[in-house]
């Protein structure tokens, strides 16, 4: 199991009977699903039996024994254990978001900028500026043009959950290209210690490949041609440096 997909907070009671043979405990478990969401389960164990337990999902008590059964059935029916039982599950909620701050450790995204078609005919241009997998939640996407923060026809998703702890968002923006300018987005995070700049660059790395290839293999075009007309006129009689005599 991922580390960060499950969480358990244990309080346990503890008590012993006069002869010491045997032990009946009581278990709170404050639990955190992969989905985020809370579980708290109230149990009662005797002798490692489970007995009775309390379960928010389920919003009620059950009982695993014919024994309790009776119990449970009255708890049920008591509107002041089921609030309290309420109660607890909300400390569990709040609990877990201040365990969560502390063992968990912010997780550095990973961020690509594409162009995409335009959705609407305002504009010919569409840039995506997507962030993935980051811990915690809160983040802050800009776009940057020339350095100045654009905020017309600027669109994003919300923070959407992977499911494993981490999330990603993605910002849209539409614009007209203009000469010579930069286009910027700029992504402000806890795991950061400056806001990061990731500049728009119209040539993908892939034509700049194909571009240094073509580059390369002209200039060793140049390289054969000269080298080409220099044995040229070397070889051209009466231009000969050798003497013939
Ligand atoms: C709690 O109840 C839910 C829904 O009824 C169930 O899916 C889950 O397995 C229960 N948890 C335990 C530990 O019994
Ligand atoms: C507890 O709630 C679950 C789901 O709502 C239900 O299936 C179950 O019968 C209930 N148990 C009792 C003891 O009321």
């Amino acid at each position: 199991m991922h580390p960060r997909c499950f969480l358990l907070l244990l309080c346990l009671f503890l008590f012993f009977s006069r002869t010491g043979a045997v032990f009946g405990y009581g278990l709170i478990r404050c639990q955190l699903t992969s989905t985020n969401d809370v579980a708290y389960l109230a149990q009662i164990y005797f002798n490692k039996v489970l007995l009775a337990q309390y379960n928010s999902t389920a919003g009620n008590f059950s009982s695993y024994t014919e024994s309790t059964k009776e119990i449970v059935d009255n708890l049920n029916k008591n509107p002041t254990f089921l609030k309290q039982e309420r109660k607890n599950e909300e400390t569990c909620r709040t609990d877990i978001q201040l365990a969560l701050g502390l063992f968990l450790k912010p997780v550095e995204p990973y961020v690509s900028l594409k162009s995409v078609e335009a959705a609407s005919s305002t504009h010919p241009a569409m840039l995506i500026c997507s962030v993935y997998n980051f811990y915690p939640k809160q983040i802050k996407v800009t776009w940057l043009r020339d350095g100045k923060e654009v905020t017309s026809d600027v669109t994003s998703t919300e923070e959407l959950s992977n499911g494993n702890w981490l999330y990603q968002i993605h910002s849209y923006l539409e614009y007209t290209p203009r000469f010579g300018e930069k286009i910027t987005c700029m992504v402000e995070h806890v795991s950061f210690q400056d806001p990061k700049l990731y500049d728009w660059d119209p040539i993908p790395a892939s034509e700049k490949n194909k571009i240094a290839a073509g580059t390369a293999g002209l200039l060793l075009g140049l390289a054969f041609l000269i080298v080409g007309i220099i044995c040229y006129k070397k070889n051209t009689p009466g231009r000969s440096l050798v003497p013939t005599s």
